[in-house]
């Protein structure tokens, strides 16, 4: 049903002063609309850099996109495209710009109602305009991937869609872009990119022993440098370690023949559409409590990534895998991301509301084998809270 591939071919322009390529990789002739968020890229220095790299290309902007962008943006977006009669979508900012212009690029071409590019999870996607990004936040792989995830804020329906028409033709992937980064956005980039890798990590065994060392290659990496970047904003190569890592964890690279979870992301989906909690703050939540509840049939991935990632060297598996949740856990609460429904000032109350949510959208059968139940997800928020 789906129309995509993780075999992918986005260009990437990686590296300091990148931005100043740009017009390389945009058509002569095009009508450019930047894509962007509520204007940091205005105060950072970034919107004037891509301006000035545009030079006499014509173009016109479209800001004000949200945090887990809204649906309602996207169709003004969509309405902005046709009047001005833009043929080419430049992204400039983090997930949410990058996953609503995807959503923009589809719904511009798309016959009938633009929900049913979001009902069909894609497939009904038939074409797309062209879009490039110039990302300024590592985290969502959304740079690199075919994925995009947005918000029906009158509804509370936070849903993904995928398709290789909305494919990033280039990315820029300047380090320095993310200096300017909140700490808060720091930690849940970190977070995410983690998490990414984790879900399709922290399964069950298939001996794909090249997938398994890129993932703890791109997990000790992510350890490493993550709280290097809030103490060291501005050091270079500790962004740029962070956001190669970042891109590389969720364009399809580690994907590629092994089990993937994915129960943390679509539980968290839910949460944020609910509770309009940060992405990376539901998957510091929920993703050690999945871990609790299926301890027994992850304990060797578990015991895997404790020893060869957090060089835990007790001898026994259950051991090991136990102390790597609580290491996990303690990695993201260092990033300053909490790990409980509580320190966001939420409870119980949440778990029918979710629960219902995962059920309306169908997704009943979680997890890497299918086998996480509505049910299940209520005992799973019970251990989160
Ligand atoms: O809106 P502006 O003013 O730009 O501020 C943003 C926003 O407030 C700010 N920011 C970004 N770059 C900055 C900066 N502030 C200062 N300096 C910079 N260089 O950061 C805030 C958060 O930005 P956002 O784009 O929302 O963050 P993120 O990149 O974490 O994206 C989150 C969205 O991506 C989705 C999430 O669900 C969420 O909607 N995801 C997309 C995925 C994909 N496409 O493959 C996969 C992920 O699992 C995730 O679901
Ligand atoms: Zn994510």
């Amino acid at each position: 049903m789906n129309n995509f591939s993780f075999f992918n071919n986005t260009k990437i322009l990686f590296g300091e002063g990148q931005i100043a390529n740009l017009k390389a990789e945009i058509p002569t002739n095009a009508k450019v609309m930047i894509t962007f968020g509520g204007g940091s890229i205005k105060k950072n220095g970034i919107f004037e850099q891509v301006t000035t790299a545009l030079a006499d290309i014509n173009w016109v902007e479209f800001g004000g996109i949200e945090p887990n962008p809204h649906y309602e943006t996207c169709l003004k977006a969509v309405e902005r495209v046709k009047a001005e009669k833009v043929d080419f979508l430049l992204a400039v900012g983090g997930g949410s710009v990058i996953d609503a212009t995807k959503f923009i690029a589809a719904a511009a071409k798309h016959q009938g109602d633009a929900w049913e590019i979001i009902q069909s999870f894609g497939g009904a996607v038939q074409n797309a305009l062209p879009i490039g990004c110039v990302l300024t936040l590592a985290a969502t792989g959304s740079e690199m991937n075919p994925t995009a995830v947005v918000t029906r804020a009158d509804t509370q329906d936070k849903l993904f869609f995928n398709s290789d028409f909305v494919r990033p033709r280039f990315s820029i992937l300047d380090p320095q872009t993310t200096y300017t980064l909140p700490v808060r956005q720091v930690g849940n980039g970190v977070v995410d990119s983690f998490v990414h890798v984790l879900e399709q990590y922290v399964t069950y065994p298939v001996n794909a022993k090249v997938q398994d060392r890129f993932a703890e290659g791109l997990l000790s990496t992510i350890l490493e440098d993550g709280p290097k970047a809030l103490l060291e904003p501005k050091n270079y190569e500790v962004r740029a370690n962070l956001m190669w890592a970042a891109t590389m964890a969720l364009n399809g690279l580690i994907a590629s023949g092994v089990p993937g979870d994915w129960a943390t992301h679509l539980i968290g989906q839910e949460l944020t559409g609910l509770y309009g909690l940060d992405h990376g703050q539901t998957l510091a939540i929920v993703m050690p409590a999945v871990w609790t509840y299926k301890l027994a049939q992850k304990r060797e991935k578990l015991a895997q990534y404790g020893r060869r990632v957090l060089n835990i060297n007790e001898a026994d598996d259950a051991v090991v895998a136990e102390q790597a949740i609580v290491r996990t856990r303690e990695f993201f609460e260092s990033m300053g991301v909490k790990t409980h429904l509580a320190d966001y000032g939420l409870g119980a109350e949440v778990i029918t509301p979710v629960v219902e949510k995962l059920q309306a959208h169908q997704f009943t059968q979680l997890g890497e084998r299918g086998d996480i139940t509505p049910a299940d997800v209520a005992k799973i928020l019970e251990l989160a809270l």
